[in-house]
């Protein structure tokens, strides 16, 4: 696990429907990290979860900051993260949390990029808007949500610039949005977009033909193989002298620690890059969110929480 410190609640509101804001403050009274534009933190919770949060309010200069602005839309299928904290959260709590890491970073050489936003995956989105906005960057952004009211930041994002945001609600377009068409030819340096699964997949598909590296999505859940895709495989810990079979129902982290092993982990989703691990032999199954399709290439490490061995053995530098 990466190191945690104490935060306290210091402010909670409601900014669109089922959707709260959240301000945390460094419990010690000193200054938070900094965090460039797509860092997101790992929040504790008391009863067990941790889940991960981007910042809202992440600074282009990644300076020292005074809070740290997380929001959180209400999921149907919380496994207990977000119904807690709409539901159970408040002023003055005391929760642990982990310092920004940042997995969706703005590339420095896109001078021209389009930002996509589905639902609350607006959180990283407009930071990465204010990101452009103060260094000059050239950008476009679509939000997208399931009806006007689910729109957030609205205000905030038409203050920064009003002609370069595009909304699209569902309900009001009697369908989700259409990307093909924008995105048939390759008219910006990058695309970087976060929101639900369908969205990113069509995104993806769509701009499939854009140059190598130009597309960037965050993922709030990880796709994975079901237990009877899966294959066995064998699991040789080099550095331990350690190896076991990894079954279709269990994940290489689940193998690792059952060997014995402290290896960190935090979201056990594919999602955070907490428990990467260097790999020497065997290829790869990637099915995280964390790598680029570029790092997946280079079968160089991966995220032993969800990706697998695509053949008999895998090797890795543990
Ligand atoms: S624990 Fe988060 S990516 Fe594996």
């Amino acid at each position: 696990m990466t190191a945690r410190i104490e935060v306290v609640v210091s402010a909670v509101r409601a900014i669109a429907r089922d959707v709260v804001q959240v301000d945390l403050k460094a419990r010690s009274g000193v200054a938070l990290a900094g965090a460039e534009a797509g860092a997101h933190i790992d929040l504790h919770l008391p009863h067990g979860p941790v889940r991960q949060y981007s910042l809202v309010n992440a600074q282009p200069e990644s300076a020292p900051m005074d809070h740290w602005r997380i929001a959180i839309g209400w999921d149907a299928n919380s496994r207990g993260g977000s119904h807690w904290i709409h539901e159970k959260l408040r002023v003055g709590q005391v929760l642990q949390a982990s310092s920004p890491r940042n997995q969706f970073r703005l590339d420095p050489a896109h001078r021209r990029v389009l930002l996509v936003a589905g639902g609350i995956g607006m959180t990283p989105i407009y930071a990465m808007a204010r990101h452009c906005a103060a260094m000059g960057i050239d950008w476009q952004l679509i939000a997208c949500a399931r009806s006007a009211t689910r729109q957030v930041y609205a205000e905030e994002l038409k203050a920064l610039g009003a002609d370069r945001v595009e909304t699209w609600c569902d309900a009001d377009r009697g369908a989700p949005i259409d990307l093909s068409a924008r995105l048939a030819h390759q008219r910006w340096d990058g695309v970087y977009a976060c929101g639900p699964a369908p969205m990113l997949n069509a995104l993806e598909q769509a701009a499939s033909h854009w140059t190598a590296g130009s597309v960037r999505v965050e993922r709030f859940k990880a796709g994975q193989p079901v237990a009877s895709e899966r294959k066995v495989f064998e699991l040789v810990l080099a550095q331990s002298g350690l190896a076991t079979q990894v079954s279709a129902e269990e994940s290489v982290l689940d193998a690792i620690e059952r060997l014995g092993m402290d290896h960190p982990s935090s979201c056990r989703e594919g999602l955070c890059g907490t428990c990467e691990a260097p790999v020497l032999d065997g290829q790869v199954e990637h099915h995280d969110s964390v790598l680029s399709a570029a790092e997946k290439a280079t079968n160089e490490r991966l995220m032993v929480c969800v990706s697998r061995c695509a053949g008999a053995r895998l090797v890795l530098d543990l």
